[in-house]
């Protein structure tokens, strides 16, 4: 069947279908993610952290994330996919956020763009939909906020919450991620909303969810939030592989003859 449109993603809450989301980062992984039947993929500005190895979503540049974009792109059959503006690229006025924004459609095969902000970014992500960029709106925890914040935590504030929920409804935006939410606001601001809410740390009332791939895999090393649940321990099945092949070349079991050539 065909990929999935941007209007048929958001159609989903109205028919009562929970959308499942996933982020990817290169071909590879996204090939799979893409056959395994998710809705839509995105490719996050976590790969910062889980890709490039820095301690935070704020060094990744456009031309990387473009670069990554184009990857799972390539990769993608059915899924939606959506990807991270990097801070700070849409933080520079309405014109060089199209600019900016305006490279992903470009350049890459994916479909849409998500922004962290609210009411605050409510100009910016009209400008982009009035430019035929559709925007996933992130409200709640805000990553890229982290020095503002002071570090990670759940973000209790009922009013403003459900004020940037609905200012990123009000531009024009097809969705919006709430990450670190209490469950019950986000099940008030699910109701109150027509776009589907992605849910990550806010609970099962959302219209869907999303989790970072490596950390839902058992890829991650290091710390892991409580929000994840681990459906794989990939981290322990690529330390035994490795350690069986350490362990067979060094005794001469492997290669075997049937691995050779006559
Ligand atoms: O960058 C990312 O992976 C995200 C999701 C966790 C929502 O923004
Ligand atoms: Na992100």
């Amino acid at each position: 069947d065909k990929q999935l449109t941007v209007p048929k993603f958001t159609a989903m809450k109205a028919e009562g279908r929970k959308i499942t989301v996933l982020t990817a980062y290169d071909y590879t992984m996204a090939r799979m993610v893409d056959a395994a039947g998710v809705d839509a993929i995105l490719v996050g500005d976590t790969l910062s952290m889980v890709v490039q190895g820095h301690g935070n979503t704020l060094p990744v540049s456009l031309d990387e994330m473009v670069y990554h974009a184009e990857m799972v792109g390539r990769a993608v059959e059915h899924a939606l996919v959506i990807v991270d503006l990097p801070f700070p690229s849409y933080h520079l006025g309405a014109h060089k956020a199209i600019e900016n924004a305006g490279r992903i459609l470009k350049e890459t095969r994916c479909q849409a763009v998500k922004l962290e902000g609210g009411v605050d970014q409510a100009e910016v992500i009209s400008a982009l939909v009035g430019a035929g960029i559709p925007v996933m709106g992130h409200v709640g925890l805000r990553p890229q906020n982290v020095h503002t914040l002071g570090g990670y935590r759940v973000q209790r504030d009922r009013k403003q919450l459900l004020a940037d929920a609905q200012a990123v409804e009000r531009a024009g935006a097809f969705s919006v991620v709430l990450e670190c939410v209490p469950s019950d606001i986000a099940a008030e601001i699910s109701k109150k909303l027509r776009i589907p809410t992605i849910g990550i740390g806010a609970g099962p009332a959302c219209d869907g969810q999303v989790l970072v791939l490596n950390d839902m895999l058992g890829m991650t090393s290091g710390y892991v939030p409580k929000f994840v649940k681990q459906y794989a321990d990939l981290k322990g099945e690529v330390a035994r592989a490795v350690g069986s092949y350490c362990e067979e070349v060094r005794s001469g079991e492997f290669p075997a003859p049937e691995h050779g050539y006559e």
